[in-house]
């Protein structure tokens, strides 16, 4: 499936920065006139106040697909997917989630955010890095400029090339200004142990997406 321009965000954990970095990427996009549509498997967590991952993506990228088109499997409770689906009484469906997948590839340019990290469970069988793998696009990885960033993002990258997913770039966020001296050491380290280029995004003001500047892996 890579008829279509884009990427898929993911990260090397939760709360790392994936829904910005995602949302940054398609406000690029659509910055430059392009037609830009967005893609969550699945969205957990929607019993915790504030605005959901589908919603920000939506924002981000001005599209007009609905809750369902960018995330078919919405739950409330913030759990691994895999889980959220058997307390919601369901199974998620690979077959259905690729379809939706393709579907939301109907635009210039696509960006998808997975759920957690690559190796989170949409099924006991089927994880975020096969549903990766079955979208073919290439990887931009989320990660946090502080401690301990380095073996999580080196073993990211190493999980997700153990799956010959190709790594387009790695993202800190959010980069402070100025960087310390250990987040400014491990940019310079990841990028010469991964074998990979690593670019930054600052703080966001996240109700101003006019006002993000442009992310380009
Ligand atoms: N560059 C940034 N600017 C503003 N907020 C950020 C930035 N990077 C991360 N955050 C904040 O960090 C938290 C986790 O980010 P989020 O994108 O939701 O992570 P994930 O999608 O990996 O769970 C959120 O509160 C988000 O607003
Ligand atoms: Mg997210």
């Amino acid at each position: 499936m890579t008829t279509v321009e884009g990427v898929f965000v993911t990260g090397t954990g939760t709360e790392v920065g994936k829904t910005v970095v995602a949302a940054a990427l398609a406000r690029t996009l659509a910055a430059e006139g392009l037609r830009v549509n967005v893609f969550k498997p699945a969205v957990t967590g929607l019993e915790e106040p504030g605005e959901a991952d589908h919603e920000l993506l939506r924002r981000a990228a001005g599209c007009g697909q609905s809750d369902e088109e960018i995330a078919p499997y919405r739950y409330q409770p913030p759990a691994s997917p895999h889980l959220a689906a058997k307390l919601a009484g369901e199974e998620i469906d690979p077959k259905r989630l690729l379809a939706a997948a393709r579907a939301a590839a109907d635009a210039d340019r696509v960006v998808y955010e997975g759920v957690g990290g690559l190796l989170v469970p949409l099924t006991e069988t089927y994880l975020i890095r096969d549903l990766a793998h079955d979208i073919g696009l290439p990887l931009v990885i989320a990660a946090s400029p502080g401690l301990g960033t380095i073996n999580h993002t080196l073993l990211t990258i190493a999980a997700a090339r153990a799956a010959k997913l190709e790594v387009a770039a790695i993202v800190l966020t959010p980069w402070p200004e100025p960087p310390s001296e250990i987040e400014r050491s491990n940019r310079e380290t990841i990028e010469a142990l991964g074998q990979v280029k690593v670019l930054t995004l600052p703080q966001l003001d996240l109700a101003d997406p006019d006002s993000w500047p442009a992310l380009r892996p």
